[in-house]
Formats: C-alpha cells, structure tokens, sequence
C-alpha cells in the first residue's frame, strides 16, 4: 500500500471504507456546541463550508465522552441519553460534498480547564499541567473510573454509528487522557493500567476493542497517536512504535501520527524532532512507523504542499495527509491543492513575547480557535487580524461559556442525580 499512490488516488480501509483522495482535514476542537453540548447551527454552517473542500476526509474536532472533561466548554459531548438528531444532521450536512467523516472522541484528563473542573482526572496524582495556571491538580483514576472511560468510548462510538459517521478516531495524542496513561512521567501507577508501556497502553487498546465491540464490521476504527511527547520524561518515539505494534492485532483501519503536548509545541512544529523545512515534522517516525504497523498511516504536522505530500505518497511513508491550520483559513485548501492552484501562505501571527512560549502557544490557538468560529458565523477567517485580540476574544468566550455550562449542569444534575452520584461514590474509594 501507498508505493504508487498519488494524491488523487483513492484508499481503501480495511473495514472497506474508501477514502476517495489522500487528503484528510486533521481535527481542530470547534467549541461549538449549544449549552448542552449538542452540534449547534453554528457547528453545521461550519461543516457547510468544510463539506465542498475537496478533502476525502474530515475529521471532527475532539468530541467529549464526558461532560466533565471537554477541552473547551462548548465542546460537544457524546453520551448515552443525549438527542441523536443534531448529531444525524451533522454527519449529514459534513458529507453532502462527498468526504468520508469521522468523529474524534476524546476525555481530556488533566487537560480539563480548571474553569470546567479544579480536579481532574488523571492517571496518578501530580502537577497540574503548568500551562497558564489553566488546570487543577489531577487525581488519580479508581478501577472503575478507568472502565468507566473503556465504556464511554464503546458507548459514543455506537452513537456516532447509529448517527451516520463512517468512523471514530480514538483520541490517544496531544497529551489527553489516553496519552497521559501511555507517559511515564505523567502515569506512575504499578498497578495493571501503568509501568512497562504495554500496561501503560492498556486503557488504549481496552478503548478501541470498546469501539470495535460496539461497532459493525464496516465502521472505521482510528487512532491518532503521538511520535512522541517531546518532554523530558515524556513518551518518546521508541515506546510509540512499541504501543504501534501492539495494537496492530486490532486491525485498525487508520493510525495518525502526531505528537506533543500541551506543555511542548510539538504539535505545532515548535520543538519539531524533525529539523530542516518545516514541512511534515514528525516525517521521520512516519517512515519507522511503517515497519511497526500493517495499518494504513496518516501523517498530520505542518504538510502543506503538493510536492511534499506526493514525495511522502511515494516514498510510502504515509498514506493519507492530515491537514489542520490552513483549513481554518482556506476552507477549500484541499480542493486547491488537487487541483494545483497556488496556495496562500497560512500562518498565525506572533506576540513577540519570545521568552513566554507558552503564552505565544496558547495565543497561536486561540487565533486558529477564531477564524473557525468565524466560519462557523458564516463570515471569512480574518488572517489579518491579531494574537493579542484572539487570546482576549478566548479568554472571555471560554470564561463566560464555562460558567454557563457549569450553571446548566449544576441545575441538571438538581434534577437528574442518578449517574452522576453513581459515578462520585465510585471517586471516593482512594486509589
Ligand atoms: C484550532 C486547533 C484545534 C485543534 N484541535 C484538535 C483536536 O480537537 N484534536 C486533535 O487531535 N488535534 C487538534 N489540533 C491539532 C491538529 O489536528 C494538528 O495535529 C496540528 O494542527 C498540526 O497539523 P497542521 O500543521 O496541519 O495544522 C488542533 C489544532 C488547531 C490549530
């Protein structure tokens, strides 16, 4: 696979799901989602825009398992009991231009904002993730928290199906919950579900059985999966082809390399393993990950033309390209690249606080964070328009959406109390 394709050519998965080109929209969070965390009007105009782009793919940005782990407050949370038409209109309207789509699931852990939740669950005690005092000190997941997680995923995953989504990807990267237990600095439990990586993957590989188990045959099942963390400590790139060749036998359907976390601008190319052109940093661990696994492999980290991903196709060091930031800008970045037009150079402007990386990082997010919520308002990205005021504009919009969704479950659960006070029994036996 992948020797002789081009970008243009189609893919098909193992679970016979056929990607009609080689280009795939990566996931970027949306934070869309009504107050209760449903696809909201605004979520589908987005997905209008994203839906004639030309990509083959699109995956959704991160969709929460459970309400008390989003990565922004208006994520939307996929769970037993939730309303399943807003989420049928949404496979709906995203497919309308011909793109397979797949839905992200995701628990953040301990990269919950503390304006959501001050106490986190994580693998183990520890820190708090030291970025912008924005997170509560985790606590260590019980037992039954862990299969609680397991649970969720199969849960959503057969939602997603009854839905209309082609597939789910398995968020394991960017230092969410999966790859807090697959880190050793940040997962040091001696129980079955941490120490040597195959029990620190365990929670990874229990999740995408979950999902197989919940799904039929021709539903896709991915996962995207760090390089590596580029932390001191961290998950590196041998123990990520090591988990890469453990959760072969799970025949998946797609593996997206990524890598980093909060803490490290990996994921952005900011402390890229790869030097030289910034195009395609985690390249290198694409061209290993090949000997570790027989799935198909996207490459997603700072792809942006035609020449590096045709010379990526084929050399077959993956098989589909992700692309994140430029479809924030140029919705129809894909159907530009296929088609061989010239492509209007994408990037975020800086601060100029050089020695604070993680204040440019947050203000690099929040700025792509915009120009999505533009596009889901119906109007252009703004590429012209200021870090300083999109980390403001995230800063207030995420504020004010916590204390509503905070507000409105606080109320809920007044009237409903049943699971929630299930699942707060299970957290007090210690761990
Ligand atoms: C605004 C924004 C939101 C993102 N949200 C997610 C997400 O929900 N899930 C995820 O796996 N990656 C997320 N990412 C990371 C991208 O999927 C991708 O890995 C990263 O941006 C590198 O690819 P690029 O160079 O093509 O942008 C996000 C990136 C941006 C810019």
């Amino acid at each position: 696979m992948g020797k002789t394709a081009s970008i243009d050519s189609p893919l098909t998965l193992p679970s016979g799901l056929v990607l009609p080109n080689r280009i795939a929209k990566s996931a970027m969070t949306e934070g869309l989602a009504t107050r209760d965390g449903l696809p909201s009007p605004s979520l589908l105009r987005l997905y209008g825009r994203w839906a004639p782009s030309g990509a083959g793919m699109l995956v959704t940005g991160n969709v929460g398992l459970d309400e008390d782990h989003p990565v922004r407050p208006r994520d939307v949370i996929l769970r037993r009991g939730v309303p399943l038409a807003p989420f049928a209109e949404w496979a709906r309207v995203a497919r309308a231009g011909g793109a397979r789509v797949v839905m992200q699931l995701n628990h953040a852990g301990r990269q919950t904002p503390r304006l959501v939740n001050g106490r986190p669950l994580g693998p183990s005690t520890g820190a708090a993730v030291q970025v912008l005092r924005a997170f509560g000190e985790p606590r260590a997941a019980t037992e039954a928290e862990i299969l609680d997680v397991v649970r969720r995923h199969g849960e959503a995953a057969a939602l997603a199906e009854e839905a209309g989504f082609d597939g789910v990807q398995v968020h394991a990267a960017h230092g969410y919950l999966l790859n807090q237990f697959l880190s050793p600095d940040v997962n040091r439990r001696d129980d079955a579900w941490g120490g040597d990586v195959a029990r620190r993957a365990r929670l990874l590989v229990e999740c995408v059985r979950a999902v197989r188990a919940a799904t039929g045959p021709g539903f896709s099942v991915m996962l995207k999966l760090n390089a590596g963390d580029f932390l001191r400590g961290g998950f590196t790139e041998d123990e990520s082809l090591e988990v890469l060749a453990l959760v072969d036998r799970e025949r998946l359907d797609l593996v997206e390399i990524s890598g980093g976390r909060y803490e490290s601008g990996a994921s952005f190319g900011h402390a890229s393993p790869d030097p030289g052109p910034r195009e395609a940093y985690f390249l290198s661990f694409a061209r290993r990950a090949r000997q570790a696994t027989r799935s198909p492999r996207m490459l997603t980290g700072g792809l942006r033309s035609r020449a590096a991903i045709d010379a990526a196709l084929a050399e077959g060091a993956l098989d589909v390209a992700g692309i994140a930031r430029p479809m924030a800008l140029v919705p129809d970045y894909p159907r530009r690249l296929l088609a061989g037009e010239p492509l209007p150079r994408t990037q975020a402007p800086r601060l100029g606080l050089r020695s604070l990386a993680h204040l440019e990082g947050s203000a690099e997010l929040a700025w792509y964070y915009r120009q999505v919520a533009r596009l889901g308002a119906g109007r252009d990205a703004a590429p012209s328009s200021s870090a300083m005021a999109a980390l403001v504009w995230f800063l207030a919009t995420d504020a004010s959406a916590a204390a509503w969704t905070r507000m409105t479950r606080a109320m809920r659960r007044a009237f409903a109390p049943g699971e929630h006070a299930a699942l707060t029994e299970g957290t007090r036996q210690s761990h």
